[in-house]
């Protein structure tokens, strides 16, 4: 008799249940989200919205979800004016209003729309709900997967602050205050050179590289991708530009953009940005449907998926550990 059989043989059944119920719960499940702001005029929110909503209950439910990041583009298109704004209510608490949602954390950070309006709102609105989790402008979160001893660090950046605004142009043009932004690039390095995390993420509303209608970042490009093959960093999540992506250098940095929370736009104009070899996955050319970005991290592994609002998971992959 080999051992497996030897080893199930003595345990009771009850004890195996119980076994594989912890090992079924040994992960930490989030989603990624980003420019879900609705519209400025009545009802405030779009279809598109909603379903992606419907489709983070659906995956609360059967897959379970223990957070959700949130990563700009709260508020179209102006953010909001203060913390009793009503656009809390139409914009965000009734579409993202499921039970099997309403208890799970939210944290936030703030992209170009939210900061052309009150974003000390945003942050003192975390005083008036219990799953908005927006502390400051940038800030790290630190997880361990349920049963080990994996660490998760996640770094939320305020790409805002570092590389300016946008308006009519689609690059950001410098920081509207360079002091702020050497101080958080301090913040930044500093974090991921002391980090003993197994996996750290970084997130930002910006993303480095795009193929869709803003392109790369040209500040994150020279300045946040050496940093993050230096420090090894599992990957960069952003918005941004509204659809799925998933690129992957030759040297395995990875890079998800996850921005089509309000709509699913197919434009494609920097697909010649990036060299073509990177480019895995993108909604506009492999012609899917836009989504939510959902993560599941175990002893071992990190997995993405790229979700449907239909529930369909349209691509997989799996991401590294910091190679310690
Ligand atoms: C921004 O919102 C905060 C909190 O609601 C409020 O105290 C402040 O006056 C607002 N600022 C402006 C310029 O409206
Ligand atoms: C976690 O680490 C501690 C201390 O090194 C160790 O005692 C414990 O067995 C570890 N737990 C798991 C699940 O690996
Ligand atoms: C997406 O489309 C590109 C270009 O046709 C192709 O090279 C790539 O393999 C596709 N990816 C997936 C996941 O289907």
């Amino acid at each position: 008799m080999d051992r497996t059989k030897f080893v199930l043989l003595i345990l009771s059944f009850q004890t195996f249940w119980q076994l594989l119920q912890t090992l079924e719960q040994a992960a930490l499940r989030f989603i990624v989200l980003a420019d879900w702001g609705g519209v400025p005029v009545p009802p405030y929110y779009t279809p598109h919205e909603e379903a992606v909503a419907a489709e983070v209950d659906r995956l609360a439910r059967t897959e379970g979800l223990d957070f959700v990041l949130s990563l700009g583009d709260h508020f179209y298109f102006n953010g909001i004016k203060s913390v009793d704004d009503p656009r809390f209510k139409y914009t965000f608490e009734r579409v993202f209003s499921q039970p099997s949602v309403l208890d799970i954390p939210w944290y936030l950070i703030a992209g170009n729309h939210d900061h052309r309006g009150n974003i000390t709102a945003q942050i003192a609105y975390s005083d008036m709900s219990h799953r908005w989790n927006y502390p400051s402008l940038y800030y790290d979160l630190l997880f361990t997967v349920p049963h080990t001893n994996v660490s998760v660090s996640i770094l939320m950046i305020d790409t805002v602050v570092l590389c300016g605004n946008t308006y009519d142009q689609t690059q950001p043009s410098g920081p509207d205050n360079r002091r702020a932004a050497d101080h958080q690039w301090e913040w930044i390095k500093s974090k991921l050179a002391s980090s003993r995390s197994d996996y750290v993420v970084v997130a930002g509303h910006y993303p480095v590289w795009s193929m869709g209608h803003h392109g790369p970042t040209s500040c994150l490009v020279n300045r946040l991708r050496p940093l993050l093959k230096k420090y090894r960093v599992s990957v960069y999540l952003c918005g941004h530009d509204h659809n799925l992506q998933f690129i992957r250098e030759d040297d395995g940095s990875s890079y998800v953009v996850s921005g089509s929370g309000a709509v699913s736009d197919p434009a494609t104009s920097h697909r010649e940005s990036i060299p073509l070899s990177w480019q895995l996955y993108s909604s506009p050319v492999n012609h899917t449907a836009g989504g939510v970005v959902y993560f599941q991290v175990t002893e071992h592994h990190m997995t993405v998926g790229f979700m449907q609002t239909d529930g369909k998971c349209v691509y997989q992959a799996e991401l590294p550990t910091r190679r310690v």
